[in-house]
């Protein structure tokens, strides 16, 4: 009315682009301030032109390079990738490095330390002028580390996954990182290899910067990150040493700036929908178990009630389609890459997911993998073909672990997921490495070994001890599986009937404390069931007698972790991380 002649609104039209949060600090003018006068100042001591930065979208690359860490150390190239995608957008890239998380190198393990990345990423995020962020990781936990920091900051975000490493060559064999790392080992052990084939193979195992190029825990998080939206297409299988990656990291930066004028922020992305579509596709590929701890924390940072139960029940209707290492019997991450990746593979099971959600690079998943195909069934194989009729992962629950258990019973030997025999206990690792070849101690093939003290607070941190050494003696007889319980976790690229994350852990005061080596235990994975053979009112004696363990850690971040993680089943994050609330913004003080 009035006669204005504003047009009507054009609903095809997204709404105008919203302010920038980084006009804040960087506002001109008298009335912005002291303060943005003071940023502007500093942003020329930095070298740039106003022309360069003012009202630009500003977006932070949260960078895990490190010089510790092989799986990330291309990461400081493709960083410069990224800037030059954001750049050409017309945004304003600015580097952050952050702590990097190496699978290999940190001890006890990195998962002590993921939700710490988590909050650095998060406080990082928040605390200074960003509009939105490409996160750089892949290496195991610096996916879920990345991706729950930025969910509890909710920005315009993209995650450009590290990549796969080259394969693995040794004398015409091809390896594939941590799982045949350990079979010669094994071989070593049993003297069937000597020292100079174990230096060779030092040299052959990994070939490349990247992250394992099995369908470990790297390979499952990350395609879990593409799978959930937050990835370019067909972004998780690139190999990291490919140009496409490099390729894939200036899009990413291109693509950001894009989110950031239309103001698509990850929590339109991080929907139940969505981690209900991870959780599918990480069991149909035969991903990592750790994924199930992984996932149930990423999930918690979107305000998504992920339980066990999803994963044991989305198990029992998803096939395993990825032939890849270990799940598989063959491929390995490059051959899955040109298969057809990810996408490939999803054109498998678009039945099984939403294809309505919106991702980084599409308004919907279904418009995503339109140009998807699969270009090697055996590789991502067909649904009347599969590796496995239903998901890797299979949930536990009896008297021994009444919070759940894990185990990934497509990597386990079939003759074993019904099986009762004595238990043989070990209290912590160090006591295990010391006396699992003690012939003395009479371990027999039917013999299941327990390990305890290995969960979030035991470990600390639930280190990948759940794949117990076999016996020496009996590997030189030829055995190569057995029954194994542990509160700890297994490395993606690990395999064996172990079973997992037993919930509550033995240092906590969980049933796994209560087992004494003779005890009969029963696993019955078809009946998704772990019993510890022992009646109620013995079991009862024995935790009065139980004394807690001490506390390992008196002071420092560890006393920190211990006040606030969380068990498996929940995700091991920190309880004031997990729970919804409100955090001021950081300007206004
Ligand atoms: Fe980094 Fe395996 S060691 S992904
Ligand atoms: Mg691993």
């Amino acid at each position: 009315g009035g006669g204005g002649t504003a047009p009507a609104p054009d609903p095809t039209h997204s709404p105008s682009p919203p302010v920038l949060r980084s006009q804040q600090w960087y506002g001109s003018g008298v009335a912005a301030g002291l303060r943005s006068f003071s940023h502007r100042a500093r942003t020329r001591q930095l070298g740039y032109l106003p022309e360069e930065h003012l009202g630009k979208p500003v977006i932070a690359i949260l960078n895990t390079w490190s010089d510790i860490n092989p799986c990330h150390v291309h990461l400081r190239e493709r960083a410069q990738a990224v800037k030059r995608g954001v750049w050409q957008a017309g945004g304003f890239p600015l580097e952050f490095p952050v702590s990097t998380l190496s699978e290999t190198f940190q001890k006890p393990t990195p998962m002590l330390y993921r939700n710490l990345l988590s909050m650095e990423t998060e406080e990082l995020l928040r605390s200074y002028p960003v509009d939105g962020a490409v996160l750089l990781g892949g290496c195991d936990k610096s996916t879920p580390a990345l991706l729950m920091g930025a969910a509890s900051v909710d920005l315009p975000t993209v995650f450009v996954p590290a990549g796969p490493m080259l394969p693995g060559h040794w004398r015409g064999e091809v390896l594939g990182s941590g799982t045949d790392m350990w079979k010669y080992w094994d071989e070593r052990r049993a003297g069937l290899i000597g020292d100079c084939d174990l230096a060779e193979l030092e040299s052959g195992l990994a070939r490349s910067p990247g992250h394992c190029m099995t369908m470990g825990t790297a390979s499952t998080l990350t395609a879990a990150a593409e799978v959930l939206g937050v990835t370019l297409p067909g972004a998780s299988s690139i190999p990291a040493v490919d140009s496409a990656h490099d390729r894939m990291a200036a899009a990413s930066g291109l693509r950001v700036v894009e989110l950031v004028r239309r103001g698509r922020v990850l929590s339109q992305l991080l929907t139940p929908d969505a981690f209900q579509d991870a959780v599918t596709t990480v069991l149909g590929l035969g991903g990592s178990t750790n994924a199930v701890i992984h996932l149930v924390a990423m999930a918690a940072r979107a305000g998504v009630r992920l339980t066990l139960d999803d994963f044991d029940r989305t198990a029992r209707r998803v096939p395993v389609l990825a032939d890849v290492r270990p799940g598989g019997s063959t491929h390995l991450m490059e051959d899955f890459h040109f298969a057809g990746g990810l996408p490939g593979f999803l054109t498998r099971i678009p039945d099984l997911l939403h294809l309505d959600r919106p991702t980084v690079a599409h308004d919907t998943l279904r418009d995503q993998l339109k140009p998807a195909r699969v270009h090697n069934d055996d590789v991502i194989r067909t649904r009347d073909n599969p590796v496995a009729p239903e998901g890797g992962v299979a949930v536990l629950r009896g008297n021994l672990c009444p919070d759940g258990a894990v185990i990934k019973h497509i990597a386990a030997d079939p003759r074993l997921l019904r099986h009762t025999g004595p238990a043989v206990v070990f209290d912590d690792y160090r006591t295990l490495r010391r006396t699992i070849d003690d012939p003395s101690l009479g371990i027999t093939a039917d013999h299941v070994l327990v390990l305890r003290g290995s969960g979030p607070l035991g470990g600390p941190g639930m280190p990948e001890y759940g794949m117990l050494p076999i016996p020496e003696r009996l590997l030189k007889q030829g055995v190569r599986d057995m029954v194994r319980i542990s509160d700890a976790r297994m490395s993606g690229t690990s395999y064996g009937t172990c079973v997992l994350h037993v919930a509550p852990e033995s240092h906590v005061g969980g049933p796994l404390a209560l087992v004494r080596t003779g005890d009969m235990i029963t696993l019955d994975v078809p009946a998704r069931t772990l019993r510890l053979n022992v009646p109620d009112d013995e079991l009862a004696r024995r935790r009065t007698a139980w004394t807690p363990p001490p506390v390992r850690h008196e002071r420092g971040y560890g006393a920190l972790y211990a006040a606030h993680v969380t068990q498996a089943d929940t995700g091991c994050d920190f309880d004031f991380l997990a729970r919804p609330g409100a955090v001021p913004d950081p300007y206004a003080g």
